[in-house]
């Protein structure tokens, strides 16, 4: 297949991107619209703000005369050809919903040829012109393949984890960050009352940006992240010198990618992981808690809030940044400018090569970390 090698897009694709400068979008010869179809789906695990950018690549199409196709389940649907138009009327309301109307999965398109193949032959059947791929790291790096194959694609980053390179926020996060909060603030009381340790598991499979952040918010007294190896000794003598100091209750926020070997285990096997490829998590937050109660003899409590963090109503701050994300991709389709994904950089939207979003993952910025150690746990 030829491509043009300034935007990757494949001759056989049904996208003029030459013509598709200011204004274009009409055919000169007749000047009658000429309608391009982009084809928008959400793949990876669901987080709030999904409904409000697929909203805003919608509403936005509109402006340069773009239909916009919905696919169901992520890649799977481009596979299966399972698609729906998505017009004004069908997106209209889904601004505050969570997950995504469109249905989510981990597919990954690249798998097999088999599967590639029959995504190039939709693309050509419903004629889309464009992909606006929404995902995350895994989304993400699957688009960044595909681009390579010649598919014109725009990619979003969504994520509640927050680790995508190349933008200082993903939709989600904050929304996440929130329902963690809301949750320590909660769990501060209960802890109080009993004098007890309450150990928060909180997401965060590599990264621990949802826990140092809602560690912050919350006024956790201990905060446990991939990015930071731990050892049982230290977190057992802060604890207790704040017991000791008459502080007779803590709370401890620890990722659910937290290393195990840092309390005392061997890490899972290779071989032990999901279909995705993704280690499979021992339980840290159980395991810890179990731990502190036998070293320190204080009653100690788990709560793992799970998939709660990944549901409900996104914030404002949250459905603005999707809403800015989606109409900035639709911008980038408009222009013919392909292989990018959209971010946030300051208070400004840019886009990105794909390439240099999904290399590697956003880890905690050590200042950060340090800040939270800083203001955690009281006089020590
Ligand atoms: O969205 C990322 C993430 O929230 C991780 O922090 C977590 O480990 C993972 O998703 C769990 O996803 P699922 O249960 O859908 O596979």
């Amino acid at each position: 297949m030829k491509t043009d090698e300034t935007h990757n897009i494949p001759h056989d694709v049904p996208f003029d991107h030459h013509s598709d400068k200011p204004g274009a979008g009409h055919n000169e010869s007749s000047s009658c619209p000429v309608i391009k179809t982009i084809g928008v789906l959400t793949g990876g695990g669901d987080c709030p703000g999904l409904n409000a950018v697929i909203r805003a690549v919608e509403r936005s199409g509109i402006k340069y005369n773009f239909e916009t196709l919905g696919i169901r389940n992520g890649w799977q649907g481009l596979i299966d050809g399972d698609v729906e138009p998505l017009t004004d009327f069908s997106v209209s309301g889904i601004l505050p919903k969570g997950g995504t109307i469109l249905g989510t999965s981990r597919t990954n398109p690249l798998k097999k040829t088999s599967d590639f193949q029959k995504i190039k032959a939709n693309i050509k059947k419903f004629g889309i012109h464009a992909l606006i791929i929404i995902g995350g790291d895994g989304t993400l790096s699957a688009a960044r393949d595909v681009a390579k194959q010649g598919i014109p694609v725009v990619g979003i980053p969504k994520t509640i984890d927050n680790d995508i390179c190349g933008t200082d926020m993903t939709f989600g996060f904050d929304t996440a960050v929130s329902t963690v909060t809301e949750a320590i603030d909660r769990l501060h009381t209960t802890a109080e009352s009993h004098h007890r340790i309450i150990v928060v598991e909180v997401m965060g499979r590599n990264v621990g940006w949802i826990a140092v952040t809602a560690g912050i918010a919350g006024g956790a007294d201990e905060i446990l992240i991939p990015e930071v190896h731990f050892t049982m000794d230290r977190v057992c003598k802060k604890l207790k010198d704040r017991y000791d100091a008459g502080k007779k209750f803590s709370i401890v926020v620890i990722a659910e990618g937290a290393h195990e070997k840092d309390l005392g285990l061997a890490s899972v096997p290779e071989n032990e992981r999901d279909e995705c490829g993704h280690e499979k998590f021992v339980g840290v937050g159980n395991i810890l808690g179990k731990e502190l109660e036998r070293r320190l003899g204080i009653e100690t409590r788990v709560t793992i809030l799970g998939h709660v963090q990944r549901g409900g109503s996104p914030t404002a701050y949250d459905r603005v940044l999707a809403t800015r994300f989606g109409v900035a991709a639709v911008q980038l389709v408009h222009a013919g400018d392909f292989g990018k994904m959209v971010a946030l950089q300051g208070n400004r939207i840019t886009s990105i090569p794909l390439e240099s979003a999904v290399n590697q993952l956003k880890t905690v910025d050590p200042e950060f970390y340090e800040l939270a150690m800083t203001v955690i746990g009281g006089r020590k």
